[in-house]
C-alpha cells in the first residue's frame, strides 16, 4: 500500500476547518432576481413549468420587490408577459411611455427607490412573432440593422422610466453600442448596460417562454443566438461588447456553459454575469418534487459553481429562496 505524508484530508476535517479553507463563497450580494408583470389588480399567476414563480399584477409586484429588498436582494430584472391583442411585427408596445413595463419600473422606484432595476431589451414580448428583431415578411429572415432603432427605442423608453441597467438579449449585430450611442444623445450616460454577450440558442429557454407565451410562431432563433457547440465565438463577442461601451458582459444559460464563464472572466475586466435560466431551474424544482434530490442543496452547488467558475453576479429565480435560506443561517 501506498500512502505518504501527504494528507488533503485534513483541511477538510470538520465544518470550521472547512470554513477556513473555503475558496468561493456566495452571498446574497451576488444575486439578481428576474421577475415576471401582467397587466391588472389583484393577480399572481403561478408558471405551471417553473413552481414557485409567478407573474405579478403591478400592485402585487411592489410588496413582492419590498420583500426581496428587505431580504437583502438588491436588484429584481423585469419581464412583462402580456396578452396577444397588443402585440404587433414591430413590438411598437415596447416603446410605449405607459405599457406595463414602463409603469411598473415607476411604481417600484416610488415604493423601493434604492432597488436596481434591470429590463430585457429585445423583441419577443412584444413581437406577434415571437422574435427577438423583425421578421421579413417576404424571406422570414430576421432583420438585423432595421431591429436596431426599435431595440435603441425601448431601452431608451426603459431609461426613462427609470430603469438603471439595460439588458439587450436579442443578440442582433452592434446593438450595445446603438443603444449606448442613443442613451448619450438623451443624456442618459448614467445607466448600465449589461450585455447578453454570449448567449446561446438554447433549450433550456422553455419556461421563460411558457410564462411570456413568447416562443417563436415560425422558425427558431439559430440565426442570432448562438450555436451551444461554439467558445471561440463567444470570445469574439466579448470583443465586441468592450468594444461597443458595455459595462458588464453576461453568458447565457449558465449551468451547461460554465466554460465560457470561466474564459470570458480570464479575457475580460469587465464584471461577468450568467443567467441561471428557467430550464435550469425546472429541472431542480422537478427532481425535488419527485423526492429524487435535495433542491435546495442542489441549487446553493450550482450557485457556488457558478461564483467559481468566475461570476461576480448570477440570474437567478432561486434569489429568493436563498436569500431566504441566508437570513435564517
Ligand atoms: C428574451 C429572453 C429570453 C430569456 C431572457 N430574455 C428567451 C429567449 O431568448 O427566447 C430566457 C430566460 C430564461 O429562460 O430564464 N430574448
Amino acid at each position: 500500500m501506498y500512502l505518504n505524508n501527504i494528507r488533503p484530508r485534513r483541511n477538510r476535517k470538520n465544518h470550521a476547518m472547512r470554513s477556513l479553507m473555503r475558496e468561493t463563497i456566495l452571498t446574497v450580494d451576488d444575486l439578481i432576481m428576474p421577475l415576471f408583470i401582467v397587466e391588472g389588480k389583484d393577480k399572481i399567476i403561478p408558471v405551471d413549468s417553473m413552481p414557485g414563480i409567478n407573474r405579478f399584477s403591478r400592485d402585487l409586484i411592489v410588496k413582492e420587490v419590498k420583500e426581496l429588498w428587505n431580504l437583502g436582494v438588491k436588484c429584481v430584472s423585469l419581464f412583462p408577459a402580456l396578452d396577444d391583442s397588443i402585440k404587433d411585427r414591430l413590438a411598437t408596445e415596447s416603446k410605449n411611455p405607459d405599457g406595463l413595463l414602463q409603469k411598473t419600473i415607476k411604481d417600484i422606484k416610488d415604493a423601493c427607490p434604492d432597488m436596481l432595476i434591470m429590463t430585457d431589451v429585445a423583441m419577443d414580448p412584444y413581437s406577434s412573432d415571437g422574435h427577438d428583431g423583425i421578421v421579413c415578411e417576404k424571406t422570414g429572415e430576421i432583420l438585423n440593422d432595421e431591429t436596431l432603432d426599435i431595440l435603441s427605442a425601448m431601452a431608451l423608453s426603459q431609461a426613462q422610466a427609470g430603469s438603471d441597467i439595460i439588458g439587450p438579449s436579442d443578440m442582433m449585430d452592434g446593438r450595445v453600442g446603438h443603444i449606448r450611442e442613443t442613451l448619450d444623445s438623451e443624456g442618459f450616460h448614467k445607466t448600465q448596460i449589461m450585455s447578453y454577450t454570449a448567449k446561446y440558442a438554447s433549450a433550456f429557454y422553455g419556461p421563460f417562454r411558457d410564462a411570456l407565451d413568447s416562443a417563436p410562431k415560425a422558425g427558431d432563433k439559430k440565426t442570432y443566438q448562438m450555436d451551444p457547440a461554439n467558445l471561440t465565438e463567444a470570445l469574439r463577442e466579448i470583443e465586441l461588447d468592450e468594444a461597443e461601451g458595455a459595462d458588464i458582459l453576461m453568458v447565457k444559460p449558465g449551468i451547461s456553459y460554465l466554460d465560457v464563464i470561466a474564459k470570458m472572466k480570464e479575457r475580460t475586466n469587465l464584471p461577468v454575469a450568467a443567467y441561471n435560466v428557467s430550464g435550469e431551474y425546472a429541472m431542480v424544482k422537478a427532481a425535488a418534487e419527485k423526492g429524487w434530490i435535495d433542491g435546495e442543496a442542489v441549487s446553493l452547488e450550482m450557485l457556488t459553481s457558478f461564483k467559481r467558475a468566475g461570476c461576480d453576479m448570477i440570474l437567478t429565480y432561486f434569489a429568493k429562496e436563498c436569500a431566504i435560506n441566508f437570513a435564517k443561517n
